[in-house]
């Protein structure tokens, strides 16, 4: 989604505000531009359609010289990727915008401007700020009263930055409904959609609250005002992460280094949390333990692969602490009429903490007769967190591939601890929470193993380069993983995919089955395998070409038309995590073999901060 980058610094800031834009690539976006005062008191502007790469050519011919500046990258929404439409917008070549989200009533907002003589180079909605801005700001007070009126007219979601040559020392920052960040640096002061953009000037932030507008002036001065119009003191917090995550290291790829990562974050997002045989529930905030036994039923809220994530739970929530859950993507569930029976806890996911959906599904449920809510998140100071009752942080650190993997499996491990959180108080026998959690503590040497298998899965994925189509198959919690597995393959390669529970396979999905289509299924060592043995005959005889993942205690041959990668054996309750890990890496080869942007791929982005 769009990137904001605004400074205002004793120095040139074109160098901070385009490693800004190249930090926020892996956000997805397909055009990028920036804007700065310069010392005549002129607004410049470059924009260029495609990566930073193509911004960063036009400042090479043409540089942008000036200590305040803000600067952009697109996700379209309102109009194609091009160049007219590329942020930052102006008005009057007086002042520029730069917006996050959607602005919902600026058709109208539009026509009133066109009537006042206003017009218009683009098919955007944030150009209606600008003039907007333009207007206010000819009326009386200074730049932020006027950027404060005109957000007063605004319905839908935004983060803006804003500079005026009228006040050439100021950045305007603003943030409702999408994320925005205040760096703060040494008599500098820095805006930016997410702290990675700025790990190069700072690691001290401020997270804007909903509804805050921020004055940034040169010297450092920050100042801010709540949706109330007061004057406000935010925490400033230190980013813990170090800025090594936003380096590939020594890989090619940030997902295969994210990859990679998977058996430290698992460590980490258990660390501290497990008992000798249980799990701390106040890891889940101080009135856990309460709501927790209070709760007589789940709902749970998500997308993407945050929702695949949702979906295993169900199936351990139900069969290990008996308790009812349901599963629902955010984008359906807002929208809908949701009988909320007593004592339901509302659970979300997310990697980013800013989905819009899953926000506004969140806000959603707080008036609507829920027991609390919980979000299992990755980024600390996120809307979710800080609008949720309880937290359990994954420590994933920073995600940069826009195709989820750590956060993931990071996800699948504190949703675990929430499932022995919750069967403790529901009676889960002794012996099968201490199997768990004696399995937990060995789960990141497991994936060290599976990891190691790396070269066998890159064999096999030359055998998909040429497929058009996929399909996948899991019975039981390997269904999600089947559907996530899928949605790596199509997400990274354009390898159409599609996921069905195996029993499902006679009921439509063989009609498609031939040499063409290759089949992969996850076997773990469970109840279900010999149900599922049989329908991987099925396949076999209608032609096509098998990939099993297996465990290592498991009969299945590899023969003709059957290729078999062996997995470590492992406890049954974790084995959704593990399976997880080759279809990650089979994505990855399969898109690297075909060349595609396996990091950013095509109109997909990394956090959707709008509708
Ligand atoms: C986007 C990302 C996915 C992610 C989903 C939900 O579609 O590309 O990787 O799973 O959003 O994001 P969240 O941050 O809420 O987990």
């Amino acid at each position: 989604m769009c990137g904001i980058v605004g400074a205002v610094a004793g120095r040139n800031v074109q160098g901070i505000l385009l490693e800004g834009l190249k930090r926020l690539e892996y956000r997805g976006y397909d055009s990028a531009g920036m804007a700065v005062l310069g010392e005549s008191g002129s607004l410049d502007r470059r924009r260029a359609v495609g990566k930073v790469a193509a911004l960063a050519e036009r400042l090479e011919q043409m540089a942008l010289p000036g200590s305040v500046g803000i600067a952009h990258t697109r996700w379209a929404t309102h109009g194609k990727p091009s160049e007219e439409n590329a942020h930052p917008h102006q008005s009057a070549g007086r002042l520029a915008v730069v917006h996050n989200g959607i602005i919902e009533n600026f058709e109208t907002l539009k026509a009133d401007l066109q009537a006042s003589g206003y017009v218009f180079e683009s098919q955007t909605d944030t150009e209606v700020i600008a003039h907007l801005l333009d207007r206010e700001s000819q009326a009386q007070g200074d730049l932020m009263a006027a950027v404060q009126r005109v957000l007063a007219r605004l319905d839908g979601a935004y983060a803006l930055g804003v500079v005026h040559a009228a006040e050439p020392d100021v950045v305007i920052g603003a943030r409702k409904g999408s994320p925005l960040v205040v760096g703060v640096g040494i008599e500098e002061a820095f805006l930016a959609s997410d702290p990675l953009a700025l790990l190069q000037v700072t690691d001290r932030f401020i997270y804007l609250q909903e509804g805050d507008v921020v004055r940034l002036t040169r010297g450092g001065v920050i100042e801010i005002v709540d949706a109330e119009g007061r004057s406000v003191e935010r925490e400033i917090q230190t980013f813990e992460h170090g800025d090594g995550a936003a380096n590939k290291g020594n890989y090619r790829h940030f997902m295969l280094k994210e990859i990679h990562e998977q058996p430290a974050v698992i460590a980490q997002t258990l660390e501290g949390r497990l008992t000798d045989r249980g799990v701390l529930v106040k890891s889940f905030g101080v009135e856990a333990e309460a709501l927790f036994s209070q709760a007589r039923q789940i709902h749970i809220i998500a997308c993407g692969t945050s929702y695949h994530a949702g979906m295993v739970a169900r199936y351990w929530l139900e069969r290990y602490a008996g308790i009812p859950t349901q599963v629902e993507v955010a984008s359906e569930y807002r929208y809908r009429r949701v009988v909320v029976p007593e004592g339901t806890l509302f659970v979300t996911l997310s990697q980013s903490g800013e989905t819009a959906d899953t926000l506004a599904a969140l806000r959603f449920a707080k008036g609507s007769g829920y027991l609390g809510s919980l979000a299992i998140c990755n980024v600390p100071g996120s809307s979710l967190v800080r609008e949720s009752d309880l937290t359990l942080m994954t420590h994933a650190g920073p995600e940069i591939g826009v195709a989820s993997t750590k956060a993931f499996t990071t996800q699948l491990t504190a949703l675990m601890l929430f499932t022995l959180a919750l069967g403790r108080q529901r009676g889960i026998d002794d012996g099968q929470q201490a199997d768990i959690v004696a399995a937990l503590r060995g789960l990141p040497a497991l994936v060290t193993r599976v990891l190691a298998l790396d070269p066998e899965i890159e064999r096999l994925s030359v055998d998909f380069a040429e497929k058009h189509h996929a399909l996948f198959l899991g019975r039981g919690a390997h269904f999600p993983i089947a559907l996530e597995g899928a949605l790596k393959l199509k997400e990274i390669s354009y390898i159409h995919a599609e996921a069905y529970p195996a029993g499902e396979l006679k009921h439509g999905p063989l009609a498609l089955v031939d040499s063409e289509m290759p089949v992969i299924s996850v076997a773990p060592n469970d109840e279900l395998l010999d149900k599922l043995k049989s329908n991987l005959q099925e396949v076999r005889a209608r032609g096509g070409e098998l990939y099993v993942f297996g465990d290592e205690q498991v009969a299945i041959e590899p023969e003709e038309g059957i290729k078999v990668l062996h997995l470590p054996h492992v406890d049954e309750a974790l084995a959704p995590i593990l399976y997880t890990l080759p279809l990650q890496l089979l994505s990855y080869h399969v898109a690297v073999l075909k060349g595609t942007d396996v990091d950013q791929p095509r109109n997909l982005a990394k956090s959707v901060t709008v509708e």
